[in-house]
Parts: structure tokens; C-alpha cells; sequence
């Protein structure tokens, strides 16, 4: 009886309009279709001078005696190297525009001592410099990406650095090099010109900037270099069409520009705690990074009009959410603990570089070691591999493969009043033919039924799956205890011809491999 009466209020409601019909969710892959590269470098990573994420995190010298590779700790290189890490940034973020890169080279007890006056006022050594930056990087397998000083520095100090690094021809950098014990050049690619120019890298106009920027630009030699220019606060369009419509005689100086933007759950002020929240609050979260979609494609919109043959790519070189430090910890360290949230975070704002691969040619989470959204969290010699460590994990399936289109229609998650598109996706293709499609659902209590179809294809042959989720959205690994989020094998789909249907689980993020 009760039944009846509530399917007679259900069709009245929907009569009167009251009520929006369930939308199916629909997931359409055009797998011959694809087109544009996702570069690997998109799985790129940041380690700034700030809090532990150098020391401690990367570096623990010599002579410690937690397990080490001249100084590089070895639970972080083995860690690093399951997740690929293709390119590092450093030596940040603010503090690049502070650093004297000479400071950090040469015998380590003779290197000076100086002031992080940017993150927490404590002391630098720099026993963390050029040399072990760039071994750190053979370690792990990765592409050095170096962020140059504008802001404090000269343009004869960054012409140097780069001629230290990369030349092989004598002169005095080159032979200073060598002293210090490194015979060949490491040529390295990938240089930015300065970091967040319009805040901690020197409060410029985006005029006086993009002088600068091409001031600098000029002296850098050596090698073929991609040289990533600063770009304006993120929803800075202006600062945007000024540099790219100033650079527009000069593109031999240009490669890459650079777009920051952290999600932030409440306020700047008040961001909110990284584990202790609730449901409005993953919702928030997730829908201010659904935000950074439409800024990103602004700033791309203008890319297109002022370089249509797309020789400048889009280098989204900080990114992630920015939650409250840990209570009890140094406020300049920015060290948060990471969620289930986290990684259904992670894989979203993935999601959205790979469907703009066409522009964006590479991101880097902020950041690798114990600063805010990290992959892997140090305490003394024991280490954590967080939820967002499994999202690139599962996600590395996406490296340099082919991008194919992906049409989602699905129900929206409706929290508080508020909607957003219930599910996000993205999909490629490997050398081998696979297709990975890497699927999340927002909604923390409800399964969405997704109804898959794979065109382009003659036959599919199999299909596997991963899933990483947890019993609460509030879940996260810590020190000593069983991981409670992390990647495991998946098997709630169903093949039939070319249609799979699967019921992907709430507050999840799943990758499934299509063959
Ligand atoms: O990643 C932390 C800081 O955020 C970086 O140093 C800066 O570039 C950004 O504002």
C-alpha cells in the first residue's frame, strides 16, 4: 500500500515537473579517433625548498642513517619510480625567486647558510643544490624542469645557470662544473622565467613582466631549451593577452606558459581541515575544481587566437588542494594529511589536463614530499604513500598515449542545492593498441550504473579493472598503520559486444583496461 502511494506521488511529481527523470549515464569512447599526444610530462611533479619536502623528504645526506643513495633517501626512490615520475620542478614555487643558485653548489661545508625567509624563516643550508637536484632526478628517472630567480636574481646569474648546466664548450661555468666534480653537461631542457611574476616572484605588471621575461629569454643559451614563461594569478586573463600578444615577434623565446591554481575549499583564510570534513565539503571541493575547467579553457581560448599553430604549450606547473596544515605543525610548512577526497581530487583535475592535451603539455602537482597535496609523506625513516600517490599510480596507463574523445551524459550530484556533473572521465589508447578509460563517481552514498559503449572497434577481448576507494571519505593512510586507501583489482562490470556495463562504486576512482 505505502509502495503504491509512493509511486503515485513519484509520477505526479514528475508530471508537475517537480522532479528531474534519473538521466542514465551514458559513456560513449570514439577509440579510432584519436588524435593529440597526452605528453607524459602531464604526471609531472613539483618540490619546492619549503617545509620537509627537500629535507627530510628527498634529502637526508650521506651520513644519515636512514637508507640513502648519497643522500637521496631510498624508500622515496623506490616509491617514486612506481608512479614514473616524468618531470620534477624545483627549486620552486616563491622560493625560486629568492634562491642564488651559486649558494648550492661546490663542497657542501663551504656552501653558506642562509634564511628561508619565505617558508618559515627557518635556515637553508643548501646542502640540497644543482648537483644533487639533477642526480635526484637521474634516481628516479625523471625530466629536470628548473625554475630560474627574475624576482631577486640577474640575468647574468640565470645565463650562467644555464651554461653551467648545459654547456660543453670551456669557459668559466664549464670549468666551475667540473671542479665540482661533473664532467659532461646534464642539458637540460625545461627552464621557467621566474614563478608567479604578478605575487612572490617581484608583484610585476604583466608590461613590466613580459620585458623581463624577454630580457632573460635572450641570454639563455644552450642547448635546445623550452622556456616557460610566468603566467598572471589564475583568472588573470589579461596578464594572459598581454604576454602572449608582446611575445608575438619573439616566439623563438617562448616554449611553455605557465598556469597555477590550487583548489581551496572554504576561504584563503580558512581553508578548511584535510581530514576532518564533511559532505558539503568534498562537494565544495570538487566543484571548485570543476572551476579550474572553465579558467583553463579561457586562458586556452586566447592561446588559440594568438598562437593557432600551437607552438606554445600550456604548463599547468602547480596544482592541487590547499587544505589547513596539520594542527600542531609550522604554518610556513604546509603539511597536510590527504584523503580519499584527495584522490577522487586528483584524478578529476587529471581528467581535465588529458582532455585538454591538445594545449596542455605539462603539470605538476604541488607537491612531491610532505607539502600539501603530496604523493608520499615522511616521519623520521618510515614513509606513507598517500591516496593521491594511487590515483598517479593507476593513472601512469595515460603516459604519452593517444587521447580519445569521450562523451559523458550522467546524473548530477545534488548536494546542499548545488549540482555538479556526477561522474568525470578521460581516456587513451596505448602503443599496444589498449584502451584505458579512468572513470570517478562524486557521489559518496550512491552507485552509478554506467552504460560504456566502445566505438571504432571490431571486438573487445577483455577487460580489467583497478579501484581505489575507501569505507569513509575521510580515510587516509598514516604512519604505522594498514593502508586504508590504495589501488586493488576491480570487477564490478559486464562485457556484452562492445557495451560494458559497469556499477562503479560510490566516492571511487576506477581505471579500466579495455583490449
Ligand atoms: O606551492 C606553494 C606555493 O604556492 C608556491 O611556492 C607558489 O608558487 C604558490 O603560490
Amino acid at each position: 500500500m505505502a509502495m503504491a502511494r509512493r509511486s503515485i506521488l513519484w509520477v505526479l511529481l514528475m508530471t508537475a515537473g517537480l522532479m528531474a527523470a534519473p538521466k542514465q549515464n551514458r559513456i560513449i569512447i570514439n577509440a579510432d579517433l584519436g588524435k593529440d599526444k597526452i605528453n607524459r610530462e602531464i604526471y609531472g611533479h613539483f618540490a619546492e625548498h619549503l617545509g620537509n619536502c627537500i629535507y627530510g623528504g628527498f634529502w637526508v645526506g650521506e651520513n644519515s642513517p636512514i637508507s640513502n643513495t648519497r643522500g637521496i633517501r631510498n624508500d622515496v626512490i623506490a616509491a617514486l619510480r612506481e608512479i614514473a615520475p616524468p618531470v620534477v620542478r624545483w627549486p620552486g614555487g616563491c622560493f625560486a625567486d629568492t634562491y642564488h643558485w651559486k649558494d648550492g653548489i661546490g663542497p657542501r661545508e663551504q656552501r653558506p647558510a642562509i634564511v628561508n625567509s619565505t617558508w618559515g624563516g627557518v635556515t637553508e643550508d643548501n646542502s640540497f643544490g644543482t648537483h644533487e637536484f639533477l642526480d635526484l632526478c637521474d634516481l628516479i628517472g625523471a625530466e629536470p624542469y628548473i625554475c630560474l630567480n627574475v624576482g631577486s636574481g640577474t640575468v647574468q646569474e640565470a645565463a650562467d645557470w644555464v651554461e653551467y648546466v648545459n654547456s660543453n664548450t670551456q669557459s668559466p661555468m664549464t670549468d666551475l662544473r667540473k671542479r665540482n666534480g661533473r664532467e659532461q653537461p646534464w642539458k637540460v631542457k625545461y627552464w621557467a622565467v621566474g614563478n608567479e611574476s604578478w605575487g612572490c616572484g617581484g608583484n610585476m605588471t604583466p608590461e613590466y613582466y613580459t620585458d623581463l621575461f624577454k630580457r632573460f629569454s635572450t641570454y639563455l643559451r644552450y642547448g635546445e631549451l623550452y622556456r616557460v614563461a610566468s603566467g598572471g594569478i589564475d583568472p588573470d586573463y589579461n596578464w594572459t593577452e598581454v604576454l602572449l600578444q608582446k611575445t608575438q615577434k619573439y616566439q623563438h623565446l617562448i616554449q611553455g606558459y605557465s598556469f597555477h591554481y590550487y583548489t581551496v575549499c572554504h576561504t584563503w583564510d580558512k581553508k578548511g581541515s584535510a581530514t576532518q570534513f564533511e559532505e558539503k565539503d568534498w562537494f565544495l571541493t570538487l566543484k571548485n575544481t570543476l572551476t579550474m575547467e572553465g579558467r583553463l579553457k579561457r586562458h586556452i581560448a586566447l592561446m588559440d587566437e594568438y598562437d593557432p599553430e600551437h607552438k606554445i604549450g600550456l604548463i599547468a606547473d602547480e596544482w592541487g588542494n590547499w587544505h589547513d596544515v596539520e594542527p600542531g605543525t609550522n604554518p610556513g610548512f604546509l603539511y597536510q594529511q590527504n584523503t580519499l577526497r584527495d584522490a577522487v581530487t586528483a584524478a578529476l583535475y587529471l581528467d581535465i589536463f588529458n582532455n585538454h592535451a591538445k594545449r596542455v603539455k605539462m603539470a605538476n602537482i604541488a607537491q612531491t614530499i610532505n607539502v600539501l597535496q603530496a604523493m608520499l609523506l615522511t616521519k623520521d625513516d618510515q614513509l606513507v604513500k598517500t591516496p593521491t600517490f594511487y590515483v598517479f599510480k593507476m593513472y601512469k596507463v595515460h603516459q604519452d598515449a593517444t587521447l580519445l574523445p569521450v562523451h559523458v551524459s550522467c546524473e548530477e550530484y545534488v548536494s546542499d542545492g548545488m549540482a555538479i556533473p556526477g561522474i568525470s572521465a578521460s581516456a587513451s589508447r596505448d602503443s599496444l593498441g589498449r584502451i584505458h578509460l579512468s572513470l570517478s563517481n562524486f557521489n559518496p552514498v550512491r552507485t552509478a550504473e554506467v552504460a560504456l559503449e566502445i566505438r571504432g572497434v571490431d571486438k573487445l577481448a577483455k577487460t580489467t579493472a583497478e579501484i581505489i576507494t575507501a569505507a569513509s571519505m575521510n580515510d587516509y593512510n598514516d604512519f604505522g598503520q594498514p593502508e586504508k586507501v590504495y589501488c586493488k583489482p576491480f570487477t564490478g562490470f559486464r562485457m556484452d559486444k562492445n557495451l560494458i556495463n559497469v556499477s562503479l562504486p560510490a566516492k571511487s576512482v576506477v581505471t579500466l583496461e579495455i583490449q
